[in-house]
């Protein structure tokens, strides 16, 4: 398995990345930001993106996007194919991305909002911690990406305050050192999730 950055020569795979993108959301009924082949292409050109290929199959990808005058960076659009899952392969490509993202943007924050516990997981080893949304990137343009999320109306409701996700963030000037990071007890972000759900779906459905 190649982990690269990713550019120009990559371009044949951007249709296959925004449908493998869109067929998990499918699969796992959430809404998500939609991504179209034009825009990968950017991020290709740009370099901010990691793709990971087994010989010339296409297996996983991430990329970066800047917020907020370059304060903040997201790595988003995470996706592994079906075909490589649960073998550490997110989590290669999470590590790969967070390298080039603080290499490139050494003074941002990185953030990202998630329901899926894998990310969470990979996140808090990576020295993410879970934040509320007042302390993630205030850019319009990003909250926008929540917009085609079939949830979008919790995030409205709440004035912007909360959502299903969970925000976690990367911040450069913390001081707890990642090395003496414990893993993440996953049955409590799935007490959360769920405690989310009862709540915001509940009165969804009235
Ligand atoms: C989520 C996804 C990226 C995980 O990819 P993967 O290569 O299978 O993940 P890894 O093998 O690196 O696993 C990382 C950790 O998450 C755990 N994990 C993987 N899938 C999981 C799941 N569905 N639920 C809970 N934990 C999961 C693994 O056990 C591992 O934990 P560990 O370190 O305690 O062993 C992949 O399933 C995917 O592409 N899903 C669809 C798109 C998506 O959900 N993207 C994230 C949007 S925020």
């Amino acid at each position: 398995m190649n982990i690269v950055i990713a550019d120009e020569s990559h371009f044949k795979y951007a249709q296959q990345i925004c449908d493998t993108i869109a067929e998990s959301a499918m699969v796992r009924g959430t809404g998500i930001a939609k991504r179209t082949p034009e825009y990968i292409h950017k991020k290709l050109q740009n370099g901010n993106a990691v793709i990971a290929l087994d010989g010339d199959k296409f297996a996983g990808f991430c990329y970066i996007e800047v917020w907020g005058h370059e304060k903040y960076v997201a790595n988003s659009g995470l996706i592994v194919h079906p075909d490589y899952r649960n073998q550490g392969l997110a989590k290669k490509i999470k590590q790969k991305i967070f390298e080039l993202s603080t290499s490139k943007f050494p003074n941002a924050k990185i953030f990202g909002i998630t329901t899926g516990l894998a990310v969470m997981k990979i996140n808090y080893e990576l020295g993410y911690r879970p934040v509320t949304f007042s302390e993630l990137t205030d850019d319009p343009e990003f909250w926008k990406g929540c917009q085609t999320c079939k949830n979008f109306d919790v995030l409205t409701r709440t004035e912007q305050k909360m959502c299903l996700c969970t925000g976690m963030l990367y911040d450069p000037n913390s001081k707890e050192k990642t090395a003496n990071v414990k893993k993440l007890n996953g049955k409590t972000f799935q007490r959360l999730k769920s405690i989310k759900e009862s709540i915001f779906l509940k009165k969804k459905a009235k």
